[in-house]
């Protein structure tokens, strides 16, 4: 499939934004989140002078995964890293940072958060009297490093930012997008767990901002680290997981970036979906959803009225058809199956109730876009109406 496919440039039909992070359910999702924020208002001043400037923000980031924010100016970004950060004190909602609450924290207890944080923000704060190298070797003083190995990583880091031969430099002699690949360098430097970035790439050349986000993508995988990038650059936004928008204080959307091409790539193998145009592909794709059910659960049931088509991406669902004196099991349905059609075709109630036999992984796409996609793609329609002639 080519890579147009994935491109972000084709029009992308942002979802609304969830309230849980949409690929994480299950026991075992507190220890992966390394964010969490629920409810989190915020407000500057007081009294008369009083602006609200965050509204009930939901948001959960994963260790490892790479989330870009973008948004309008003035619309709070900056204002949810810091707090994100504990460089503002929280004032309402709850926000944990690896597992931590930080509402009620002491400026001790909000000093030890930080220590597991970098930061790269537009000043980038340099102390002018230390050179690249010292700026760099600094920020992992706190941790446990050898001094060799404190200084084998800062040359790793300002050699890989292309800063090799400014090494022993201090920051007036360097230029603006010298200092902040330094000061890039140092937010890295001790490899903390989440990592905030306001505008990293903005005063940097291509070929820097590709380095960086490649040291950030490297940082995902190895070390697990969650970074969280405020940017509009469109090279940037090529390496995110995830793309959530700001909008007056709230956060309005929340895509998953890499679901969309991971429902292509599926779809691609189903019966169904065999005959697509890659272009049709992906707009099926990036008009679904993403679903888990639990073993046991109820996915449809008959009689109700119909809301979403399915199809299964994992797991096993049972259809069960009751005619009033006869509950039977009519079908047992896997991976690349579909279900849900019937009623979204004939605007009919559902005509049986499917259960998950096993945890079940689905992509659905609401009545309105699958009647859509009917009109629009004679291919599907066909191979839809063959796939369930060749069921009977
Ligand atoms: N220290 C502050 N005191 C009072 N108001 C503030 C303060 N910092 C930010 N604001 C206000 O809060 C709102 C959100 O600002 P914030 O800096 O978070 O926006 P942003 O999305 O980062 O914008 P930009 O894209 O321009 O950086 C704005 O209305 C801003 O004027
Ligand atoms: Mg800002």
């Amino acid at each position: 499939m080519p890579e147009s496919v994935f491109s972000l440039n084709r029009p992308t039909r942002l979802r609304s934004a969830t309230r849980e992070h949409p690929l994480l359910r299950g026991p075992d999702k507190e220890a992966q989140l390394a964010v969490q924020i629920h409810g989190l208002n915020h407000t500057f001043g007081e009294g008369e002078l009083a602006k609200q400037v965050l509204f009930d923000n939901h948001l959960e980031l994963v260790r490892g995964e790479i989330v870009i924010m973008t948004g309008p100016s003035g619309s709070g970004k900056t204002t949810l890293l810091t707090l994100i950060g504990g460089l503002r004190t929280v004032q309402e909602g709850s926000l944990k940072v690896m597992g931590r609450e930080l509402r009620g924290l002491s400026k001790r207890q909000l000093d030890e958060v930080r220590r597991d944080i970098g930061f790269i923000f537009q000043a980038h704060n340099l102390f002018e009297s230390l050179t690249a190298f010292q700026n760099v070797r600094m920020a992992m003083e706190l941790k446990r490093y050898t001094p060799a190995q404190m200084a084998a990583r800062a040359e790793e880091l300002l050699h890989a930012l292309g800063l090799g031969h400014r090494m022993h430099y201090k920051p007036a002699k360097l230029s603006g997008g010298q200092k902040q690949r330094v000061a890039i360098a140092r937010a890295l430097a001790n490899r903390p767990s989440i990592i905030l970035a306001d505008e990293p790439t903005a005063a940097l050349d291509a070929e820097s901002g590709r380095v960086v986000m490649e040291l950030f993508k490297r940082m995902a995988k190895e070390d697990r680290s969650t970074i969280l990038v405020v940017t509009h650059d469109k090279r940037v936004i090529e390496a995110a997981d995830r793309i959530v928008n700001m909008e007056d204080g709230r956060v309005k959307s929340d895509v998953v970036v890499m679901e969309a091409a991971a429902i292509c790539e599926f779809l691609i193998k189903c019966p169904l979906f065999a005959n697509q145009p890659p272009s049709t592909l992906a707009e099926i794709a990036d008009m679904m959803e993403y679903e888990r059910q639990h073993a046991g659960s109820i996915i449809i049931r008959q009689g109700d009225p119909g809301d979403k088509f399915y199809v299964i991406r994992s797991g096993q669902a049972e259809v069960i058809v009751d005619d009033g004196k006869l509950r039977k099991i009519v079908a047992t349905l896997g991976a690349g199956d579909f279900f849900g059609e019937a009623a979204l075709l004939r605007d009919e109630p559902r005509n049986a109730t499917v259960r998950a036999l096993t945890d079940v992984e689905l992509y659905s796409l609401v009545k309105d876009d699958f009647l859509a996609v009917m009109q629009t793609s004679m291919t599907f329609k066909e191979r839809l109406l063959a796939v369930l002639f060749e069921r009977q």
